[in-house]
């Protein structure tokens, strides 16, 4: 099983995937990391984790779909299982999807369907509600809009600030996405020994 990465910032959520992967947690090989930020964070990550580095960006292409043509291509030299997005801040458009539909997965900042696109926590915030989360899914046309594969609710408190929300959140993350994605490999491994 070989997975790719897909980020755009920071990359703390690739980082909890592979340091996962590197203890055994996650049982697949983590083969590349795709960027489409030249200068993102998570570029030092993966460099610092000795995790092979692609990157480029949509503007170095005429159309979105000759940029996702080259992605595609990459992932089939590359031999890649599944697509795990970790703060790509971008659509997948069709070009992908249909040769990864069910091999696309994504972490979403709240309790989906409620706040779906940009700003997860800080709209769950303003929004004052009593709780939020962090939901995983399978990625489809639509935007945070896919099956749900697990969710894990984090109260907001009286005293939480915005930091201290997206805080609780980033940890959740961290365990939540490398736990989900341990189990999903498993089941797929078993069900290919069927
Ligand atoms: C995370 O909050 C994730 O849920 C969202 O983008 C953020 C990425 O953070 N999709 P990081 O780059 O993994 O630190």
């Amino acid at each position: 099983m070989r997975l790719a990465v897909f980020a755009s910032g920071n990359g703390s959520n690739f980082q909890a995937i592979a340091e996962a992967v590197k203890r055994g947690q996650i049982n697949a090989e983590l083969s590349l990391l795709f960027c489409d930020r030249k200068n993102a964070y998570v570029i030092q990550r993966a460099k610092a984790l000795m995790i092979p580095v692609i990157s480029f960006s949509p503007k170095d292409f005429p159309s979105k779909a000759m940029y996702e043509a080259e992605i595609l291509h990459l992932m089939e030299e590359e031999q890649i299982d599944l697509v795990v997005l970790a703060g790509y801040m971008r659509i997948v458009g069709p070009t992908l999807l249909e040769m990864f539909s069910g091999k696309m997965i994504n972490i979403h900042p709240s309790l989906l369907p409620n706040f779906p696109g940009l700003h997860g926590i800080a709209d769950a915030f303003a929004a004052k509600v009593a709780e939020t989360g962090v939901t995983i899914h399978y990625i489809d046309d639509g935007i945070d809009t896919g099956p749900i594969i697990a969710q894990t609710k984090v109260k907001i408190e009286d005293y939480d600030t915005l930091e201290s929300l997206e805080a609780k959140i980033h940890k959740i993350e961290h365990k939540l996405y490398p736990e989900t994605l341990a189990k999903l490999i498993k089941t797929q491994q078993g069900e290919s020994q069927l």
